[in-house]
């Protein structure tokens, strides 16, 4: 019988464990035993891709140099989960919107105000901040001067994500004024996001473990919501206090609600915003 025609054989035990090890050691990512068939399922997809009938083999191309890392691109983006939707958590985007607003009523801008949204996936995120950052400037009737980071470690979510491109099911959730403002529809029924805020987001490929992916510039918020829950809790720690060292003092840090746990920093208050979980990174005066 063809392979692509059998049943997939089992991991073993050990197997699962070597795979489940190498996405926790590469991208943060640990599996519970629950998950065993769905990385099963997954691996053995592109196995089939590839006309490959070994895990074992299968490993080893994918742990082999330069033609490993770009197999390890495509299986890692089949590997993690890229649910998301526009202002999937309302009350996080409306923080950073008070946050903003803050700024402009105490006109305490120094420079551009600079935006990470980590985990970006197919883009939704970054748009809806950008979304409610260009309204926040507007009706202040000030030059919007602002940039949105987003990173991900999918590179098919990041060509999602730079080609703006939305199902009607997706946009047509949001409030009518936005979608006539920021949405074209096309011939296709499909939603096309405006030039005015694909230049405000720079999408780049990163994986958030790797220090050195980082954006350079100081951020004023980093926004990182339903990625950390995927990690170890000493992980999602040591992840928080990278973003510290990549905030401006007074930036705002936001991540899921309840997703990081017996985190304190002594750079950082809890900001006071309700049903959000949100920091504020002290300013030397403080
Ligand atoms: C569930 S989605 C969340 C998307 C968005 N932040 C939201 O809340 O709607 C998680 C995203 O994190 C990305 N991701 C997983 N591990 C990552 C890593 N190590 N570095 C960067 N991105 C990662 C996945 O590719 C996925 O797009």
């Amino acid at each position: 019988m063809i392979w692509s025609l059998q049943a997939a054989p089992d991991l073993s035990d050990k197997q699962f464990d070597q795979w489940s090890k190498l996405l926790e050691d590469r991208a943060g990512i640990c599996l519970s035993d629950q998950q065993r068939v769905f990385l099963q399922t997954q691996v053995t997809m592109r196995m089939r891709e590839l006309g490959q009938t070994d895990y074992s083999q299968y490993y080893n191309r994918v742990v082999d140099g330069v033609s490993g890392m770009m197999e390890w691109s495509v299986l890692i983006d089949r590997l993690v989960v890229k649910e998301t939707s526009f202002f999937r958590h309302r009350p996080s985007i409306d923080c950073v919107l008070q946050f903003l607003q803050q700024h402009i009523d105490e006109s305490s801008f120094k420079d551009t105000f600079e935006v990470w949204s980590v985990g970006c996936s197919s883009g939704e995120e970054p748009y809806s901040l950008s979304v409610v950052i260009n309204d926040t400037f507007d009706t202040a009737n000030i030059d919007p001067y602002y940039g949105v980071t987003a990173t991900d470690i999918s590179r098919a979510a990041l060509t999602i994500a730079r080609n703006g491109i939305y199902p009607q099911r997706k946009v047509e959730m949001m409030e009518p004024s936005i979608r006539q403002r920021y949405f074209t529809q096309q011939d296709n029924g499909r939603y096309l996001i405006s030039p005015e805020l694909q230049d405000r987001v720079c999408f780049n490929h990163a994986n958030v473990l790797n220090i050195n992916e980082m954006p350079s510039i100081m951020q004023d918020v980093i926004f990182c919501q339903n990625l950390l829950v995927y990690f170890r809790r000493w992980l999602r720690h040591e992840i928080m206090n990278a973003f510290v060292d990549r905030l401006k003092p007074g930036g705002l840090l936001v991540v899921g609600l309840g997703e990081v746990v017996d985190w304190s920093h002594p750079e950082m208050a809890r900001a006071p915003y309700d049903e959000v979980q949100a920091y504020i990174k002290k300013t030397e005066a403080a």
